[in-house]
């Protein structure tokens, strides 16, 4: 599964670790001046990032956008990413992952939350009457990173090179869309009252890692339903294989709503469903992640987020189009290379991955 060169620059998927993080899932309107306006925004996206990044160069301002299966035949049509299909459901009862209605994704992310609220209000505004927003959850960095249940969240993501490897879909994967990253975003709440009732010893052997110092547990004591031994993946060669999430606590504790926005990128949908069934079904089935007896899965969505360059291409692909979708040249001179520029002062994250290595 190894990509063999990736020409496309990608969105900013392994952006830095931000402070704040808007989650914004929208249906498009059917009809057809709302799916053209929808188009026309695609090109709008990236020089909303770079104006509003300009006002504040340090904040770490970026915008990951992702369609889902149905939005992508109703919007673009032919050709379509390898691995797109609607959000699939696992386990049953008092434990599913829902999925629940929504054509795409915003994950806006900056070290300030006004930063967030900007870039959202300009992006909405483009879109005004072409949309419906089905949810949105404003989330915020917790002390050292910690989770709403008080664990720390981020620890084990892949980072630099391998972060790329692990999200960014190389040419000899799916060529057309090369440079693209597919993500899945679930909104849980947790109970807790119960979570808290807990001892710690008890949480750290659902987690599977210290609470205080978030170490990993022993392999002797660390139980097989433990969320880390459930999220754990190995290919046949016994290599493991990696997501990255950026999850984001949220809530309204005036209301007593806790929550955990979890968003995982990685280059195929596979590892990331395998990890939700591990989860909800078990592995072996039964033997399922406790965790989930104190959190509950109420959205749920998957989504393909093409490369920067074909996110600006696809403002003029429409189905029915040409069975190619033309994407500036990697290696000409234009929009990439204004924002890597933009980027050496720090104010935006799109392109953030220029230089890095490819894939030979
Ligand atoms: C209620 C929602 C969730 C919470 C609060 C949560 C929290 C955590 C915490 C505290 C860790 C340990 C530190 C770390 O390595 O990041 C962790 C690890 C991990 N989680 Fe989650 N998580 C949630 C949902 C999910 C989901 C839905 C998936 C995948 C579909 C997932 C995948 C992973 C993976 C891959 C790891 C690293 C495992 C390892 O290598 O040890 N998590 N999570």
């Amino acid at each position: 599964m190894t990509p063999a060169s990736l020409t496309q620059e990608p969105q900013s998927v392994s952006s830095a670790v931000t402070r704040s993080a808007f989650f914004i899932v929208l249906s498009v309107n059917e009809d057809a001046a709302s799916r053209a306006a929808v188009r026309a925004w695609c090109a709008d996206v990236g020089n909303l990032v770079r104006a509003v990044g300009k006002r504040v160069p340090a904040g770490n301002l970026s915008c990951v956008v992702g369609f889902s299966s149905d939005a992508w035949d109703t919007l673009f049509g032919e050709p379509r990413p390898a691995e797109l299909h609607p959000f699939r459901e696992f386990g049953k009862g008092e434990r599913v992952a829902v999925a629940t209605p929504g054509d795409i994704l915003l994950h806006i992310r900056a070290d300030e939350t006004d930063l967030c609220f900007e870039l959202a209000t300009q992006l909405m505004k483009k879109l005004d009457g072409a949309v419906t927003t089905e949810d949105e959850v404003h989330g915020f960095r917790n002390f050292d990173m910690r989770a709403m249940i008080g664990f720390v969240d981020g620890t084990e993501n892949p980072t630099g090179n391998e972060a790329v490897h692990f999200t960014v879909i190389g040419e000899n994967e799916d060529p057309d869309f090369c440079g693209g990253s597919y993500v899945l975003v679930q909104k849980y709440l947790h109970d807790m009252k119960g979570w808290n009732a807990l001892p710690v010893e008890a949480q750290e052997h659902i987690i599977g890692r210290t609470k205080l110092q978030d170490i990993e547990l022993d392999e002797d004591v660390k139980p097989s339903w433990s969320h880390s031994s459930l999220t754990t993946l190995d290919d046949a060669d016994g290599n493991e294989i990696k997501i990255l999430r950026d999850n984001m606590p949220f809530g309204r504790p005036g209301s007593g709503e806790f929550g955990t926005y979890f968003i995982g990128y990685a280059r195929s949908p596979a590892p990331i469903e395998q990890m939700l069934e591990n989860m909800f079904v078990g592995l072996p089935p039964g033997n399922y992640d406790r965790l989930l007896d104190f959190s509950r899965a109420v959205t749920g969505g998957l989504f393909f987020v093409p490369s920067q360059p074909l996110l600006e291409a696809l403002a003029d692909h429409e189905p029915g189009a040409a069975a190619t979708i033309d994407t500036p040249d990697a290696s000409a001179p234009d929009t990439q290379t204004e924002t890597a520029a933009a980027n050496a002062d720090g104010s935006l994250a799109i392109g953030s991955l220029k230089g890095a290595p490819r894939y030979e």
